[in-house]
């Protein structure tokens, strides 16, 4: 078949879908130490129109780039052989059929507002969105956990990077309304109302604009370190570390694996602790939540940054009821929980802070919690 016929062929299976970016509101650094996560899906998403081929060809066009299409032959995906926003929608299509599912090429045309670079997941919103356009299309049935274990997959085993499953799962699991309570190991999930709005509060976002080239390398550094630190005391994750055990368990670690796994019972009791407030209707309580848990990714995880680190401290001095970094870190967004009538004042408090310390203008929005992955069209 000629490429405009495929393209042009009223026939050929098509449709468009949506899948979020997300903020997490607590529990980062803990999903792949089968952990509690807590995220929230934002409503800037990746959008794609994709239309099936039936020439083995895979023609991916990003709204966000210069240039014609990337065009690959599907049989000759492998890891490794995909640069730049192009490997996210391949490493999806590798996986498919890497899972045994007969999926062929497609045109894909992706539209995405969520911002990359800025710890919002605009990656997995891309794989995501990829994946459940192909479920459909090929009517392969797969359910959330389904779609997002095989983002997760294609991100490891294609793109290279080792992440847990948190940014998957809040893409295409979040409902409108609710922050997602997940239990990385098994993926028991519960959607937990966060009606922000109707308590007076607002979650302002704030993408510092900078991301640390350290960020891929010191990521699985952090997670070998947790593996490596769970094996030494005999459990299968640090999740299976209660906080009562903590202490003794830390003496039997090397010192420099204590602040990791330290961060990493703590966090997961914090998300036990945000959720409990959420179900009580207390979500200001959530405030000092946050900022316990920025100080434990500065202090003990150490993944935060003068720019982070500085647009808590801002946001709190400027009335915030808490803030924190959200995301893998190193750069990237922070989160201040604010009231309603506190939201201007204390985005400009920390533009007027980055400007006092030399940094780029950050961009501030406020989140509300949107939908996971859904057809449009
Ligand atoms: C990145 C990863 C996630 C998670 C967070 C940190 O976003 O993709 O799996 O580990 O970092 O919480």
């Amino acid at each position: 078949m000629t490429d405009s016929q495929s393209v042009h062929d009223g026939a050929a299976p098509a449709g468009a879908w949506a899948a979020p970016g997300r903020v997490n509101l607590i529990g980062e650094h803990t999903d792949y130490n089968d952990g509690f996560v807590l995220p929230v899906a934002l409503p800037q998403a990746a959008r794609a129109t994709v239309r099936l081929r039936t020439d083995g060809l895979l023609r991916l066009h990003s709204a966000q780039t210069d240039g014609g299409p990337v065009e690959l032959s599907v049989a000759d995906l492998a890891p490794g052989s995909v640069e730049g926003w192009a490997k996210y929608p391949a490493a999806v299509v590798w996986t498919l059929r890497a899972a045994g599912h007969e999926v062929g090429g497609a045109d894909v045309h992706i539209d995405s507002d969520v911002p990359t670079g800025a710890g919002l997941s605009s990656s997995a919103a891309i794989e995501c969105v990829v994946a459940a356009a192909y479920s459909d299309l090929h009517g392969l049935g797969l359910d959330g956990p389904a779609l997002a274990r095989l983002a997760q997959r294609a991100e490891n085993e294609f793109v290279g990077v080792p992440c847990g499953i948190m940014d998957q799962m809040a893409s295409v699991c979040c409902t409108e309304g609710n922050a997602l309570f997940l239990d990385t190991r098994g993926l028991a999930q519960r959607q937990v109302p966060l009606d922000l709005a109707g308590a007076g509060l607002r979650l302002l976002v704030v993408d510092t604009r900078v991301k640390h080239d350290l960020a891929d390398g010191a990521y699985a550094e952090l997670r070998a370190g947790c593996e490596r630190a769970a094996a030494l005391l005999g459990l299968p994750a640090l999740r299976d570390l209660a906080p009562a055990g903590l202490d003794a368990a830390l003496d039997r670690l090397p010192v420099e694996l204590r602040p990791l796994v330290r961060h990493v019972v703590t966090e997961n009791a914090r998300v036990e602790q945000a959720v409990a407030l959420l179900d009580a209707g207390d979500l200001a309580a959530l405030g000092p939540i946050l900022t316990a848990g920025h100080a434990s990714l500065r202090d003990d995880y150490r993944v935060s940054c003068p720019e982070t680190d500085l647009a808590v401290e801002a946001a709190v001095a400027a009335g915030a009821l808490g803030a924190r970094m959200t995301g893998g870190g190193f750069g990237g967004s922070v989160i201040a929980l604010v009231a309603a009538d506190t939201l201007d004042t204390v985005a400009a408090a920390v533009t007027t802070a980055f400007a006092g310390a030399g940094y780029a203008t950050p961009r501030t929005f406020t989140a509300v919690p949107a939908a996971g992955a859904h057809r449009i069209g």
